[in-house]
């Protein structure tokens, strides 16, 4: 009873006697009550001892000093990082703080980010450095301590990772676990295909060619029109040339000895199976749902690597958990891209775009839009078979540094017959800090003054339609 009643007395006269005062209060926010748990909820994934960002936000101690840029990276939203339009789509760890914490940040830091009273500090996140996706069935790892220097820029590194199942396996869940958080900022995955298959499928496409060539097209005793559309296969591989990374040579006298602690893109690299960015590392996939990586196969990991003042190494590591009976739907991905464009120097919003129409039902988990240093902004866009309109992501502020999977929350179900949309903008003007060259025409190549227009893309084929007799 008394409970009950001293509160609302207190309520009364604090509205009654003091109305300033309350005010007052809601004016100031503090640290310890109002800002820590806006901070333990979107940023120290990334801001805590020893991950990517350059600070800890923990404690008071540790983002006092940093107020100031914080309200400007708020304010402008550049942190928490996330390029997606919020408007579109539903995705797997998005970011946002939403206009009320921005506010409270804003006032918190122009009130001289107080910090309050230490009985309203909540817990602070515990981290561990468990598996968080329960104990892994295997836990494949990189097969060195990868060099990182103190300084400088690295290009994207091949390390391979052998698996080698002697039967197929199917991921259920992953996790990836980079060696040394601070300074892994992307790591994405890729199967390797054993050497036998790159060799049986670079006969089977000499042959197709040459089938080509003297009139394989009636091969079967069929036009090609009236013959079925073959199964879906999982392709083999990107067939680079040994030594080479895609994209045209450069001329001998621009080569450059890459150094000893260059990792080349392996031959037989094949489809991707997803990325860690920092702050998520952790894929479920639904009931009944997952990944094959073949017998035989290993993985690569492409690394993007940071440096952050003082040399390091890395061995990175990826635990995964099995099923227990083949699942009833897999995933595979496939890429959408245009490599045909050439962007003029000094262009400031040149445009890419490339268009897909999807010949049987599917199912899309997530996308991964990817440019290099002068890509700016991505926009996705689906015309259904009945006209209408949807645009799927949009990231207008597109970051190569935040290489982001965008798994969406509700798979996205897309019917025969619908048309996807990608564009993609770059920026080769001087005005671009990141352009190395902005007098050159960039066209498709792998490396980073090179440009891409590429969309990973994992899907899967839903169940076909079940009889009557087969639903219960
Ligand atoms: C996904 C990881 C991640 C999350 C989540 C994140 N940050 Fe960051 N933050 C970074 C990284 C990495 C940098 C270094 C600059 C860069 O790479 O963009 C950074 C830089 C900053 C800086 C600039 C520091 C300077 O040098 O002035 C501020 C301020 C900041 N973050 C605040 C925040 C706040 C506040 C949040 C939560 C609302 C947040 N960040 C969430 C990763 C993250």
């Amino acid at each position: 009873m008394r409970k009950l009643v001293v509160p609302a007395l207190v309520v009364v006269s604090a509205l009654y006697f003091a109305p300033h005062a309350v005010a007052q209060q809601a004016a100031a926010p503090t640290f310890n009550k109002d800002v820590a748990p806006i901070f333990f909820a979107n940023c120290t994934s990334c801001h805590r001892p020893g991950d990517i960002a350059p600070m800890s936000l923990l404690t008071y101690k540790d983002a006092r000093p940093w107020a100031k840029s914080i309200a400007s990276k708020v304010a402008d939203g550049t942190m928490p990082p996330w390029h997606a339009d919020p408007q579109y789509g539903k995705f797997v760890g998005a970011r946002a703080l939403g206009a009320a914490n921005k506010e409270t940040i804003a006032k918190w830091v122009a009130a001289g980010a107080p910090e309050g009273k230490a009985s309203d500090l909540p817990a602070a996140p515990v981290y561990t450095d468990e598996w968080n996706i329960g104990t892994p069935d295997a836990v494949l790892s990189m097969q060195e301590d990868y060099p990182i220097p103190a300084t400088g820029e690295i290009p994207y590194q091949y390390l391979v990772i052998p698996a080698n199942f002697e039967e197929d396996r199917f991921i259920t869940d992953w996790e990836i676990r980079p060696g040394d958080r601070r300074a892994v900022h992307h790591l994405l995955v890729y199967l390797l295909a054993p050497k036998e298959v790159v060799e049986a499928q670079m006969k089977r496409q000499t042959q197709m060619a040459l089938q080509r060539m003297f009139g394989g097209a009636q091969a079967n005793g069929a036009p090609a029109a009236s013959r079925p559309a073959p199964p879906f296969e999982m392709a083999c591989c990107f067939q680079i040339p040994d030594g080479e990374e895609g994209g045209r040579p450069l001329p001998p006298e621009q080569r450059k000895d890459p150094g000893p602690n260059y990792r080349a893109r392996p031959q037989g690299m094949a489809q991707g199976m997803g990325g860690f960015s920092p702050g998520g590392s952790i894929r479920h996939f639904p009931e009944g749902m997952g990944m094959r990586i073949p017998k035989g196969y290993s993985l690569v990991f492409q690394m993007h690597y940071t440096t952050y003042g003082k040399a390091t190494t890395d061995r990175s590591k990826i635990g995964l958990k099995f099923a227990r009976t083949t699942p009833k739907t897999i995933l595979n991905t496939m890429a959408l891209i245009n490599a045909s464009f050439a962007i003029p120097p000094g262009a400031q919003n040149h445009m890419v775009e490339n268009t897909m129409t999807f010949n049987r039902d599917t199912v899309i988990y997530s996308l991964i839009p990817h440019t290099h240093v002068r890509g700016t902004g991505w926009h996705y866009e689906a015309t259904y078979p009945d006209g209408r309109k949807e645009v799927i992501l949009s990231v207008p502020k597109y970051d190569f540094n935040w290489q982001h999977e965008y798994v969406f929350t509700q798979p996205w179900k897309v019917p025969a017959g619908t048309t996807l949309q990608a564009k993609a903008w770059y920026d080769n003007s001087a005005g671009n800090k990141s352009n190395p060259d902005a007098t050159r025409t960039v066209t498709w190549g792998d490396q980073t003054w090179e440009e891409m227009m590429y969309t990973s893309i994992t899907f899967y084929m839903p169940p076909p339609p079940t009889t009557s007799a087969q639903q219960q």
